[in-house]
C-alpha cells in the first residue's frame, strides 16, 4: 500500500514469513494470483537489475514449463508456453521460453522410464540456459505440482536438479504455488524442503 499498512497486514506477514521456514524476510500481499505471479516476474528482473554486478542487471529472460499456468496476466500468459493462448492473445511478451515440463507418464522425450532417461527435462533447462547466455535470463517460473493439463509432478531428483542450475547460473527459481501452497499437498509449501 504505497508504504502504508495496517496491523492485521503486519500480522499476516509476520505469520507468513514463519510458515516459510523463516526462507523469505519481506511479503508481498496481493490480491490473486495472477497478481502474485505477476508482481514475481517483475521482481525478478528488478532484483537482477539491483545488482551489484553490471554484467548481471541486463538479465530479463523468463524460463518456464509448457503447458504451465500462472494466471491472467501478460505475464503468465507468456510463461504458459502456449501456441493456442499465443495465437489468441499474440503477440505475447518477448524474453519469454519455455521449455518440455517433467511429465513421466507421457514423456515428451519419449523416454520408457524414470532414471533411464537421465532426467532430460532437467538438462534441457542447463542447455537452453547456456544456449540463450546465462547472464541474459533472470528466472525460471514453475509450478511445483502442474495442475492445468493433469496433475504432473516431476521425480524429486528433478526439483533438486533444477535448484542447482539455478543456482550455478545465478538465476531465480520461482515457485508458483496458487494451487500447491497453504498445505494443499500435505506441507506448508511444496518447495519448502
Ligand atoms: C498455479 C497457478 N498460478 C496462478 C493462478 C492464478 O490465480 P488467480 O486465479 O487467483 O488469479 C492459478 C489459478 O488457478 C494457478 O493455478
Amino acid at each position: 500500500m504505497w508504504g502504508s499498512t495496517h496491523p492485521k497486514a503486519i500480522e499476516l506477514g509476520a505469520k507468513l514469513i514463519e510458515i516459510t521456514s523463516g526462507n523469505f524476510a519481506h511479503v508481498y500481499l496481493g490480491a490473486d494470483g495472477s497478481e502474485a505471479t505477476e508482481t514475481a516476474l517483475k521482481l525478478a528482473r528488478n532484483f537482477h537489475r539491483l545488482s551489484q554486478s553490471p554484467r548481471d542487471r541486463g538479465r530479463f529472460k523468463i524460463i518456464s514449463l509448457k503447458g504451465s499456468y500462472h494466471g491472467l496476466g501478460f505475464g503468465g500468459v507468456s510463461a504458459a508456453g502456449s501456441d493456442e493462448l499465443c495465437s489468441s492473445f499474440g503477440p505475447l511478451l518477448p524474453g519469454f521460453i519455455s521449455i518440455e515440463p517433467p511429465y513421466c507418464y507421457r514423456c515428451p522425450y519419449r523416454h520408457e522410464q524414470y532414471p533411464d532417461c537421465g532426467l532430460e527435462c532437467a538438462e534441457e533447462l542447463d542447455r537452453v540456459i547456456r544456449a540463450e547466455q546465462p547472464q541474459t535470463v533472470a528466472a525460471f517460473i514453475l509450478e511445483p505440482v502442474m495442475g492445468e493439463h493433469g496433475v504432473i509432478a516431476g521425480p524429486p531428483e528433478y526439483y533438486q536438479r533444477i535448484g542447482k542450475i539455478c543456482r550455478e547460473h545465478g538465476m531465480l527459481l520461482i515457485a508458483d504455488e496458487v494451487t500447491t501452497g497453504f498445505g494443499r499437498i500435505g506441507k506448508w509449501f511444496a518447495s519448502q524442503d
